[in-house]
């Protein structure tokens, strides 16, 4: 039985007050095994983000729980919870320039987290070893990220989360922002590492093709609310939610005349009588969680039953 390293319940990130309240991240539930990547896919402005910034306590959660390797870590904690969240919980960008303090050279930025901790002959060779492990050169410690390709930017940006020694890597959008021919390496660099130092992953993304070569399980969000999570090669095969099925529809097609005829789906929430009955989230089949009123439920089994 797989283990969960993270545990978010009925989370709930509120923004502004009273009549400005905006509700960005609306009672998400999901867990994350140890060892696996998960993945949370969703347009623009879903929550995404909001919900890894909330992890790593950086925005207050309104309501509900997050619980990191069983304990709680939201809300006010202790400072040496805090310390040890801090360094086993990193996060890595989309956009490694404006993420990177360019000013700084690159021996500081990748040592920042550990600044006050070693002193200087032992964080040089920490460096070091954090940039042999991204594939860059221990010369490029004493440069500065502008003399940079994309792709190396987000190396040092990977190299300035590993040098904590993090269990659980919470990766945003970390490939969206360079050039397709530096995609593939640096989503290989990400999976050799998981694999070498049993890392978790949270990965954002609103790519679902990317998704789908590399998350063990997907969670759909659509406006703060997490519609659909399963098996990758289930959320592919049977998607329950309509968002879903407009998302995957969204998706091209290796073969030319499949993609122009095929219909692209159109998530319309108004057409679900959500008024009168309730939607709520659900596991309707071992591992299969999706987000439905009654109505909904028993149209979706119906699905999964002609379709097992
Ligand atoms: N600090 C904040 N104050 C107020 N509103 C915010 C704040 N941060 C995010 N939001 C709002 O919350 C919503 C969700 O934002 P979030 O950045 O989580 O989306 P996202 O899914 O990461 O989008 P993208 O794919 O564009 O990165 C958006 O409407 C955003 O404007
Ligand atoms: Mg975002």
């Amino acid at each position: 039985m797989a283990e969960p390293l993270l545990q978010v319940k009925n989370l709930s990130v509120v923004f502004g007050r009273r009549r400005s309240a905006f509700t960005a991240v609306n009672n998400v539930s999901f867990d994350i095994y140890r060892g696996e990547t998960f993945g949370l896919v969703g347009e623009s402005g879903s929550g995404k983000t909001t919900i890894g910034r909330a992890i790593i306590r950086v925005v207050p959660t309104s309501s509900g729980e997050v619980i990191f390797d069983g304990q709680k870590i939201n809300g006010s904690i202790d400072r040496s919870l805090d310390r040890q969240v801090t360094s086993r919980i990193q996060m890595i960008f989309q956009d490694p320039m404006a993420s990177l303090n360019e000013r700084a050279k690159v021996d500081y930025i990748v040592s920042e987290g550990i600044y006050r901790k070693y002193p200087k002959a032992e964080r040089e060779r920490l460096v070091e070893k954090a940039l042999a492990d991204v594939g860059l050169l221990p010369e490029f410690a004493s440069r500065f990220p502008h003399e940079f390709s994309g792709g190396q930017r987000q190396r040092i940006g990977i190299a300035r989360a590993l040098i904590m020694q993090p269990d659980f890597i919470i990766a945003d959008e970390p490939i969206s922002a360079l050039d397709v021919s530096i995609r593939a390496q640096v989503l290989n660099l990400l999976s050799d590492l998981q694999k070498q130092r049993g890392l978790t992953y949270l990965f954002i993304s609103h790519d679902l093709s990317v998704m789908r070569f590399i998350c063990d399980r997907i969670a759909v969000i659509h406006k703060g609310v997490i519609v659909e999570l399963a098996d990758t090669e289930k959320l592919f095969r049977h998607p329950l939610h309509p968002y879903t099925r407009a998302l995957l529809s969204a998706v091209p097609l290796p073969d030319p005349i499949s993609e122009r005829e095929k219909l692209l789906e159109v998530y319309d929430p108004s057409c679900h009588h959500y008024e009168t009955d309730k939607p709520f989230w659900t596991q309707i089949e071992p591992g299969h969680f999706v987000h439905a009123n009654n109505e909904e439920l028993t149209l979706y089994q119906k699905r999964l039953e002609m379709n097992p």
